[in-house]
């Protein structure tokens, strides 16, 4: 709707291009600038958040977890791919066990338990009460196999009783012959439907066990997990799954270099071909410095033996980065050097490219080329998501997703609080365990020669992944509706600029009152 004072507005809130070109000389990130209201019709909860990373990869939210060790493995890229969006597994592991956190995410089944906690038939009742109480079990079924894992029975919660302790579990289970049953090939392309429609059909069953042909356990469906899930499938992240209906997943892989100090090529061959049988969905080449001849030659690489195979490649923050990049192969090419929270890249290595800036120049060479551009850390709230979004097809997260429970890792209590670590993939303890190629550097070095660019921190431990999700979606959504964008590509062009002076910075956070209550978590303010 073209009113009288767009001139006005329009000498002030600039689009892109007039906005970055105004101020060239300056790096700009996140919290220097603000975005400008706009004419909307739109609602927020009616905002469309899809995005493609390349023409088979497509998100329902544009929001990645890094491929940190701290960050993605399995159980993160499980809860991202349910959300809607994509988990990078880190390759801080070996080869193969990176291959088995691919498949766990690929074979995932939502709501089937695929290896539940069994017991066997001569266990006493008491071993297994102890079983329990050790590993602090919320639950107390527990399928009964032999050695070949075929199903004897069921051990009920309500026989696992003192009195019975000397008992064994084969006299207290109830048997085979009564217990509901479904063969695994008999579970159509939406298991939870099939279960949902069971327990529909069963009252009072609150178990499903899946058996194989050769009646050998393969999973088990509870009635409270398919309740949630059937509440949750009508919530608002859809899930982002591949043509198959399973999760899509990435992985990191790097350019690894021989005892010669030339890439391997024969290596990486094997590496990717071999996510790729797993079913990755895109692998990610990884470094702090993707316009190098290394990485470019391991790109190169993998788009000629892998001619479908999405490919994510970074980091850079230059045009001709990110058209190098593109020219190689790449499909999605990621920005960010030295703005993410555990990175001290700018401080020893004193390179980088304040975010906002950096994003700016390469979505120019982006959009020349028809390649995506993810943006690559610094990210802490919600509005920064927005900011980053006008200008990039995703985001990727590290600190923000570090202190859910699916992050890797362990909790430990600090003066009553609870953390999690979170370490850059530069810090010295992380380049040991095998991240030192993506700084440019050989294992051997991290004893003495290499220079980390991260550091070991903690992250306090936050809601789980789905609440942080809805939170930052619900932001990335308010932001949409105040420019009147009802999808990203509207974002990007609606997006209108201006600086924010120091004061306007502490104007933009609460102030001049005491705060008692955060608006759902310190982190996503
Ligand atoms: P956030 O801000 O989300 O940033 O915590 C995560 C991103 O930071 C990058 N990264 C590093 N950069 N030194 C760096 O300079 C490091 O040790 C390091 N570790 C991770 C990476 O791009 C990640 O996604």
């Amino acid at each position: 709707m073209a009113t009288r004072s767009e001139p006005v507005d329009g000498a002030f809130y600039k689009d892109a291009d007039a906005f970055f070109a105004q101020n060239s000389s300056t790096g700009l990130t996140f919290d220097d600038v603000s975005l400008a209201t706009l004419f909307s019709e739109v609602l927020p909860r009616e905002t469309n958040l899809e995005t493609s990373l390349a023409e088979s990869l497509r998100l329902q939210i544009p929001v990645i977890s890094s491929d940190m060790d701290t960050v993605t493995e399995s159980r993160m890229a499980i809860a991202m791919a349910l959300s809607g969006g994509l988990g990078l597994i880190h390759y801080n592991m070996p080869e193969r066990q990176q291959l088995s956190e691919v498949s766990r995410v690929k074979n995932h089944v939502h709501g089937l338990i695929q290896e539940p906690i069994k017991v066997a038939p001569e266990q006493l009742i008491g071993s297994v009460m102890e079983f329990i109480e050790a590993k602090n079990f919320s639950f107390s079924t527990f399928p009964v196999v032999d050695e070949q894992n075929r199903l004897l029975g069921l051990l009920p919660g309500h026989v696992l009783k003192q009195r019975y302790a000397a008992k064994k579990v084969s006299e207290a289970m109830t048997p085979r012959s009564t217990l509901h049953t479904i063969r695994q090939s008999a579970l159509s392309s939406d298991p939870i439907v099939c279960a949902d429609r069971f327990f529909n059909d069963h009252i009072g069953i609150h178990k499903l066990l899946v058996v194989d042909e050769e009646d050998r356990l393969c999973g088990l469906f509870t009635l409270s997990d398919v309740e949630r899930i059937t509440q949750e499938s009508r919530a608002q992240l859809k899930p982002a799954r591949d043509s198959k209906f399973r999760l899509i997943c990435g992985a990191a892989v790097s350019a690894t270099r021989g005892a010669n100090g030339e890439l391997d090529k024969e290596r990486i061959a094997a590496h990717v071909g071999a996510l790729v049988e797993r079913g990755v969905d895109v692998v990610a080449v990884s470094t702090a410095h993707g316009h190098t001849k290394g990485v470019g030659d391991t790109v190169r690489l993998i788009r000629e033996l892998f001619p479908e195979l999405p490919i994510i490649a970074g980091n850079v923050t230059s045009g001709a980065g990110v058209e190098f990049l593109a020219e190689c192969g790449a499909n999605a090419i990621k920005v960010g050097q030295g703005p993410g929270s555990i990175c001290t890249t700018r401080i020893v290595a004193g390179v980088g490219i304040p975010q906002l800036t950096a994003l700016y120049v390469a979505s120019k060479a982006a959009a020349q080329r028809g390649v995506k551009i993810i943006a690559d850390g610094g990210i802490t709230k919600s509005g920064d998501i927005v900011k980053a979004l006008t200008l990039s097809d995703a985001v990727i997260c590290g600190g923000l997703l570090a202190g859910c429970p699916e992050a890797p890792g362990q909790i430990m209590e600090i003066n009553g609080k609870l953390y999690k670590q979170y370490r850059g993939m530069g810090s010295l303890a992380a380049m040991k365990a095998g991240s030192a190629a993506r700084y440019g550097h050989s294992v051997k070095d991290t004893t003495r020669k290499a220079a980390a660019e991260g550091v070991e921190a903690l992250k306090e431990v936050s809601a789980s992944l789905d609440t942080v999700l809805t939170q930052l979606v619900g932001g990335v959504q308010s932001g949409m509706g105040y420019l009147g964008a009802a999808n990203l590509p509207q974002l990007r062009e609606k997006a209108r600029y201006i600086r924010v002076s120091p004061a306007g910075q502490r104007e933009s956070a609460p102030h001049d009152v005491i705060e008692v209550k955060t608006g759902g978590g310190e982190t996503l303010r």
